[in-house]
């Protein structure tokens, strides 16, 4: 499948997916900037993959430091942080991204800063590599709810594209497609900027799984119609009592699963999971341009010149609704998330 991001000759190439699924091409970004431009105007989302791309952004804001001293040297990539967390609000990838990188220099201030900033390089290689075998688990864990046969919606695109590879709610998809399980899925085209439309069912199909895709209207009907057995969707942030943060929309299709009695399924790695927010309703929710809405593509109105919009990017599912959250570390109910410590060092034992 196509990379979302990777490095190339200390550049971090970034996969422009405002352009798909009629270009592919990359963004050598050179800087932090750079790195934070892609983020902001969504060439790369998904919660994952812009936690991946803050790495690489701390990194290469490490590269034209010229303090020798580590004191020195980690106030100056201080900006980069900055600069990194004022992209999107919503995700908690991003802070937890920022961290590690904080956490891995903390850890490594013996080293010259020569020697730091080759190390950081490496270490957002790290995060890439492993958030593509996180995924991977996710899919070994959440295979289990997938019968033969079985047809999964799924909203917005928690797939490869919003990670480094493989995808969280397309991970139990693709390991059920792999087990030669016959499945179908049906993409909800997400509006406003399509995401399941332009990117989820451009992926399904390169990769051969069966996907219809939908208008977002449809998804109540679908269901109400016996024709959908279970939802996956992902998470930018879920909070402590396990309320879900995800793309706009993901509420109401919630609601029409549990009136429907649809299982509705959270695929999530555990950096998605904010221990520290006890509730949802503190949750970030970013809202964006008026563009977004009355215009598509940026090009044809669709609305009338200075009409009144809220173009709210996310929205937040109570714990309610969530039947469970498939992580890299098991199947939770959202209702044993708050019995976690702040790091979630007790995930274990609460796995179902
Ligand atoms: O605005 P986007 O495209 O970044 O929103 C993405 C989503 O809502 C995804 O479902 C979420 O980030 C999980 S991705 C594994």
């Amino acid at each position: 499948m196509v990379r979302t991001l990777y490095w190339e000759d200390g550049a971090a190439m970034i996969l422009d997916q405002t352009k798909l699924p009629d270009e592919l091409t990359y963004v050598k970004c050179i800087d932090t900037d750079m790195v934070a431009e892609c983020i902001i105007n969504m060439r790369i989302r998904g919660a994952p993959a812009i936690g991946i791309a803050t790495a690489m952004g701390i990194a290469l804001g490490a590269q034209p430091i010229r303090a020798e001293g580590y004191g020195d040297f980690v106030k100056d990539l201080e900006s980069a942080y900055k600069t990194l967390l004022a992209t999107r609000p919503t995700a908690v990838n991003i802070e937890w991204a920022v961290d590690r990188m904080k956490f891995f220099l903390e850890n490594h201030k013996s080293e010259p800063v020569e020697t730091l900033k080759k190390m950081l390089i490496e270490e957002a290689g790290k995060v890439l590599e492993e958030d593509i075998e996180i995924n991977k688990a996710i899919g070994r864990y959440g295979v289990a709810f997938i019968k033969d046969g079985a047809r999964i919606l799924t909203h917005c695109n928690a797939g490869g594209l919003a990670t480094g590879g493989y995808g969280t709610a397309t991970a139990p998809m693709r390991t059920a497609h792999a087990e030669g399980k016959k499945i179908h899925v049906y993409a909800d085209e997400t509006r406003p900027l399509l995401q399941g439309a332009r990117l989820t069912s451009w992926e399904l199909k390169e990769d051969g799984i069966p996907v219809t895709l939908i208008t977002d209207n449809c998804a109540g009907a679908l269901m109400n119609r016996g024709e959908i057995d279970l939802v996956i969707v992902g998470t930018d942030r879920t909070a402590r009592n396990g309320d879900v943060a995800n793309k706009i929309g993901t509420y109401m299709v919630a609601v029409l699963a549990k009136e429907n009695g649809i299982p509705f399924y959270v695929a999530a790695p555990t950096s998605s999971i904010d221990f520290s927010m006890p509730s949802g309703d503190m949750i970030p929710i970013e809202e964006r341009a008026p563009e977004e809405v009355t215009m598509v593509y940026g090009k044809v109105s669709i609305a009338p010149e200075g009409i009144s919009v809220r173009n709210l990017a996310f929205d937040v599912t109570p714990a309610k609704y969530v039947t469970a959250i498939i992580t890299e570390k098991g199947v939770f109910r959202p209702e044993d998330l708050k019995n976690l410590d702040e790091e979630g060092a007790d995930l274990e034992k609460f796995r179902l």
